[in-house]
């Protein structure tokens, strides 16, 4: 059964909501909706997903059990802030996973969360920009795997988690989780730029002290992670240069090595 739009909207202020059995992508009608002039502070959420979209044109998969939504900002910052409305995202999800379960929570940077190794949330932040720079509109999409589907995961993803291994309370667990998310994430937004996330946001990081690769200029770069800076950059070190990424997606190089504690 579908989330109560009625219901979320109650316990979130200036929230309009948008639910649906199922959809291609939540990102895609939010998208839709922001051509079509629909206000900031719109929330698309979805049961299941046909065409669910991950980052760099890849699909993600988004069976019931699930918790996929989208939320459509017209948000005045500037471009150079763009990064930290993914990186808000991130660390309110990981507190509002951590609200009804206990897992502990890490962020794989930039805009992953892994529980115990595997990969449970990611998160899709798509905008259209005005002519000055500043955005028309940003869709923040986050797709979280609260239950395991019914068949697992399959083979292709060996990195994919999900919250539970069992469903229980379904409908009230996400409620619960989407709530939390979105009030946690709202009292980051509504001050983006004094980051009240970021020193969660560094504490949880997954990759500090790892090897990790990374693509550029066609060539593949390995590197150690130093840290997350302040500007939720990732900053690497490359043989004797310090390199700090602002985008783009690094790889573990030995995903083995995920699953043991950090040194
Ligand atoms: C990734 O892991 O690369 C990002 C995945 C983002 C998935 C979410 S699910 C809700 C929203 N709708 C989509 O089509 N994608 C995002």
């Amino acid at each position: 059964m579908k989330l109560s739009a009625k219901k979320i909207e109650k316990h979130i202020k200036n929230l309009k909501v948008h639910s649906f059995d199922f959809v291609d992508s939540t990102n895609t009608v939010a998208k839709k909706m922001a051509t079509a002039g629909e206000f900031s502070n719109t929330l698309v959420i979805a049961e299941c997903q046909t065409a669910g979209k991950g980052r760099l044109g890849r699909t993600f998969l988004s069976e019931k059990g699930g918790l996929y939504f989208s939320l459509l900002l017209r948000p005045q910052i500037s471009p150079e802030e763009t990064l930290f409305i993914t990186t808000a995202a991130a660390a309110a999800v990981c507190r509002a996973i951590e609200s009804v379960s206990d897992k502990k929570c890490e962020i794989k940077w930039v805009n992953d969360v892994y529980i115990s190794g595997k990969k449970v949330c990611g998160i899709l932040t798509e905008g259209e920009f005005n002519a000055d720079g500043t955005f028309n509109y940003a869709v923040l999409g986050v797709g979280i795997n609260l239950f395991m589907p019914a068949g697992g995961f399959p083979a292709d993803l060996p990195l994919a988690g999900a919250v539970f291994d069992k469903k229980f309370r379904k409908n009230r667990i996400k409620e619960k989780v989407l709530i939390n998310f979105l009030d946690i994430f709202f009292s980051f937004f509504e001050n983006l730029s004094e980051k009240k996330f970021i020193d969660e946001y560094q504490k949880r990081s997954l990759l500090d002290g790892r090897q990790i690769s990374y693509e550029k200029d066609g060539r593949t770069i390995t590197a150690t992670v130093v840290k997350i800076d302040k500007n939720a950059r990732l900053v690497v070190k490359n043989g004797e240069e310090t390199v700090f990424l602002t985008t783009g997606e690094v790889q573990i190089t030995e995903v083995e090595n995920l699953f043991k504690d950090k040194k």
